[in-house]
């Protein structure tokens, strides 16, 4: 399959960027993975306008998101592309010095497809000993560097787990290494609010939007082992029950109120761009 880069489709073996390049140095560049069913990308101009709060909380230049609508456009119009696939939006700072400074390169603009793997219907997930900075510079923003996020990972699959939740440095809830985090506690839909620390996820706002009564809330992590129900959201995931944290069996998996995000994702989400 043909993927786009700087203003062309190309064969992958000819989707060539400099090794100068300041997302390869220093991982200096943001991105976006959104779900493709069917040709028809999922919440796509949600997608791109977090990408260009991204890019200004990076200090990178303002990113053209015609020229990006169009380029996914392209790769989703290509006659491979999977019934079921995730695209990922990728611009860094384009080619620079070998320090941190940047160069006066223009951005690198890449999007590409693959085929979307299908979660399992539930899952386990622990928590890791390393904080999320919610006072960092890049808190909440779609960074390259996903290194933290893999050595989490990592830590996670080790334990035969699927997911690996970080608090922040209040010790309260922040999020997944590519997913947020919603738990019920009293009854009550929480997920931390984006001050915790988090990425602003789409399918986490859209959860906000139309599970009636799910708010924004911190929650200390002792909470996340006492609560009834947890689940994760993403963009491959939509809504994913978790029955297990840190080992230990959560109540219900799905539980009442997860059932009814995930039945009112379902049910609204056949509208391609909420
Ligand atoms: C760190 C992080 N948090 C949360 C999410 C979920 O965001 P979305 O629902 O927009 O996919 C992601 C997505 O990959 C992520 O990387």
């Amino acid at each position: 399959m043909r993927c786009w880069l700087n203003g062309a489709l190309v064969d992958p073996a000819q989707a060539l960027v400099s090794a100068y390049d300041h997302g390869l140095v220093v991982g200096d560049g943001v991105f976006e993975t959104c779900k493709v069913v069917d040709g028809v990308p999922f919440a796509l101009t949600r997608h791109l306008q977090r990408l260009q709060r991204s890019a200004r909380g990076l200090g990178l230049a303002e990113v053209d998101l015609d020229a990006l609508r169009a380029a996914v456009a392209e790769v989703c119009a290509e006659p491979d592309l999977p019934a079921a696939a995730r695209l990922r939006v990728t611009v860094t700072a384009g080619p620079a010095p070998l320090g941190s400074g940047r160069g006066d390169g223009p951005a690198t603009l890449f999007v590409a497809a693959a085929p979307l793997a299908e979660w399992a219907p539930t899952c386990a997930v622990v928590t890791v000993p390393w904080p999320r900075n919610e006072r960092g510079a890049l808190a909440g923003v779609k960074t390259t560097s996903y290194a933290e996020n893999v050595v989490a990972l990592a830590y996670a699959r080790e334990r035969e787990a699927a997911e690996a939740v970080f608090a922040n440095t209040a010790g309260n809830l922040c999020e997944g290494t590519g997913s947020n985090v919603f738990v019920v506690r009293d009854g009550l839909l929480v997920t931390p609010p984006l001050s915790a620390g988090c990425l602003a996820g789409v399918t986490r706002d859209l959860v906000l939007e139309w599970v009636e009564g799910a708010v924004e809330e911190d929650v200390p992590m002792p909470a996340l082992a006492d609560a009834t129900e947890v689940f994760l959201t993403s963009t491959t995931r939509d809504v994913q029950p978790v029955h297990a944290v840190d080992g230990r069996q959560v109540a219900t998996a799905p539980g009442p109120v997860t059932r009814r995000a995930m039945d009112a994702f379902v049910a609204r989400a056949a509208a391609p761009d909420p």
